[in-house]
């Protein structure tokens, strides 16, 4: 059944729990996602960037998704991830959406709060969640200055600040992550001090972008069968969960479910040469994503702390 954000994650939050939001593009990564959140009774988000909707087509997958969620056996956000203008949340919101981010974290604070503020009026107006976020989702390295990594990282007083002004259901924060599957250089860390602090002062649901996991045994994998992959690095499974102990609500993945995508692209054709029936492909590349959204279902269960 189709519901919006805020709905999701009232939820999560009373249970002390982290959705996961999965970044889909088409028919087989979207059944993925869908089967694994209902083998496991579990709601679950579809994450679409812009750069997916231009690649199918806004109206094409919001017909698609819109009724795949619809019909899933568990509650499902259709999520706009990453928009940066009001012009995309209106689309969003014409194709059946329910729920979008704004993503201004780029602008100086007013900018991002005067244009995640119109984002949320249009939203609101039919009923549809909005995303903010603030601070910049790039890693803390090693080896650079820790006042220039802690600069970009969310303040917490000013995420309380942001909510209030622009009326967000969710924040993002930045505290260590970032996107893609390199993340790290030395030690993988999140700044957990910032995030509780945030906890305690944000009134919405905090979400976590960049929180891939980048698991050891499909990178090996990789490189076996002869992709170039240099040395990514994930946010470790502990990690994230302290991350949802202390109050993440909702965790976004794109990079795990590429990878394992590719790596079962790869494996299958080596395995079988003779075969060219995209359906068989796409299927052990189906059943690969499955698997991972299956896993980090499972690490998002089972936070401690229940918020109000
Ligand atoms: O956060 C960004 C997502 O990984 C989407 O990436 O814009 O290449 O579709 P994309
Ligand atoms: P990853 O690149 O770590 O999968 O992050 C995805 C994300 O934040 C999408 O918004
Ligand atoms: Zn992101």
């Amino acid at each position: 059944m189709l519901v919006t954000l805020r709905e999701l994650l009232a939820d999560a939050g009373r249970h002390g729990y982290a959705v996961g939001a999965f970044n889909v593009y088409n028919l087989e990564s979207a059944q993925a996602v869908l089967r694994a959140a209902e083998t496991l009774d579990a709601p679950v988000i579809l994450a679409t960037s812009e750069k997916a909707l231009r690649y199918g087509g806004w109206r094409e997958l919001g017909v698609l998704l819109r009724t795949m969620a619809r019909e899933a056996r568990v509650p499902v956000a259709l999520h706009l991830d990453h928009g940066s203008s009001v012009e995309s949340v209106l689309l969003a919101l014409r194709y059946g959406w329910s729920s979008v981010m704004l993503d201004g974290s780029h602008l100086p604070y007013e900018e991002n709060v005067a244009l995640t503020r119109e984002a949320v009026r249009v939203a609101h107006a039919v009923g549809v969640s909005v995303e903010g976020e603030l601070g910049e989702i790039a890693g803390i390295e090693d080896d650079r200055a820790v006042e220039e990594g802690r600069a970009r990282l969310t303040d917490p007083e000013q995420a309380r600040k942001f909510v209030k002004e622009t009326g967000v259901d969710a924040l993002a924060v930045a505290v260590g992550t970032s996107h893609g599957a390199y993340k790290y250089h030395g030690t993988p860390r999140l700044d957990l001090e910032r995030l509780s602090a945030l906890h305690a002062r944000v009134p919405v649901p905090l979400v976590l972008h960049g929180a891939s996991g980048v698991p050891a045994h499909l990178v090996e994998e990789a490189r076996a069968l002869g992709m170039e992959i240099g040395d990514p690095q994930g946010v470790p499974d502990d990690l994230l969960r302290e991350a949802v102990q202390r109050g993440i609500r909702k965790v976004n993945t794109d990079t795990d479910l590429r990878l394992a995508f590719t790596v079962a692209v790869r494996r299958f054709l080596r395995d079988h040469p003779g075969v060219f029936d995209p359906r068989k492909i796409l299927e052990a590349a189906r059943n690969a994503m499955i698997k991972v959204v299956q896993h980090r279902i499972e690490v998002l269960r089972g936070g401690t702390i229940h918020d109000g």
